[in-house]
């Protein structure tokens, strides 16, 4: 399958039966993205929480490409509230869909809807296809649970914020890395604006030191897992 950035948290994945998988498609006021919310097709629509370079332009792309979406119950309602479909679900919980099986894990942040109505949970995303699994963790501090989800997931992706402020700095972020121990770490949520700057590649040197492979994703690069 195809794995491909847009930076942020945005990253698209493509099965090799071609469906579409869209992961917080924050495109059209992400200054970083190369892409607009135009220029992506979508099948399926998953969101790990509700704030804004979250949720992103998950509306309009959904509306046009009659992508379903797949969050938190409180997120869905709010999608479904706007006529778009919306799988929900909740922490712990997983369900097997067309392209594979998605479950919710926690995360330590916040979550809120545009209109401010319901403050769902943030949640990370474990997505099983065929027999990889790609683990969005969200927007997340660090936390110790990280070492439960690495015992029972063979976990070959891991994609993970780096950018202070909101979430985990780098250095907490390599400590999440070895708590799971994923095959391979990449990076996210860094360097969208001044105040999550951070430099991925000082991440990725001291994510191998510890013999975790670490690649560093371009902004639009797509690369095959
Ligand atoms: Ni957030
Ligand atoms: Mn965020």
């Amino acid at each position: 399958m195809k794995l491909r950035y847009f930076s942020h948290s945005a990253f698209q994945i493509t099965t090799d039966e071609g469906l579409r998988i869209l992961i917080d498609p924050f495109l059209d006021s992400n200054p970083t993205s190369p892409v607009g919310a135009d220029e992506v097709e979508a099948d399926f629509i998953l969101l790990s929480h509700g704030h804004g370079d979250h949720l992103g332009d998950t509306l309009s792309i959904a509306r046009r490409c009659n992508a379903l979406c797949i969050c938190e119950n409180e997120l869905a309602s709010y999608i479904a509230s706007q006529g778009i479909d919306a799988h929900s679900m909740h922490i712990g919980g997983g369900f097997d869909f067309e392209f594979g099986r998605v479950k919710l894990t926690q995360a330590l942040h916040s979550s809120s809807t545009p209109d401010n109505v319901c403050h769902g949970a943030p949640t990370g995303l474990l997505i099983k296809i065929k027999d990889k699994i790609i683990y969005h963790t969200g927007d997340t501090g660090l936390f110790s649970d990280l070492k439960l989800i690495g015992e029972l997931n063979d976990v070959h992706t891991m994609m993970l914020p780096i950018g202070d402020n909101f979430t985990m700095g780098i250095d907490d972020a390599i400590r999440a890395c070895e708590f799971v121990n994923p095959g391979r770490a990449i990076p996210m949520h860094y360097n969208t604006f001044p105040v999550i700057e951070a430099d991925p590649d000082v991440f990725c040197t001291k994510v191998r030191a510890k013999g975790i492979d670490c690649r560093v994703m371009a902004f639009g690069e797509e690369i095959t897992i």
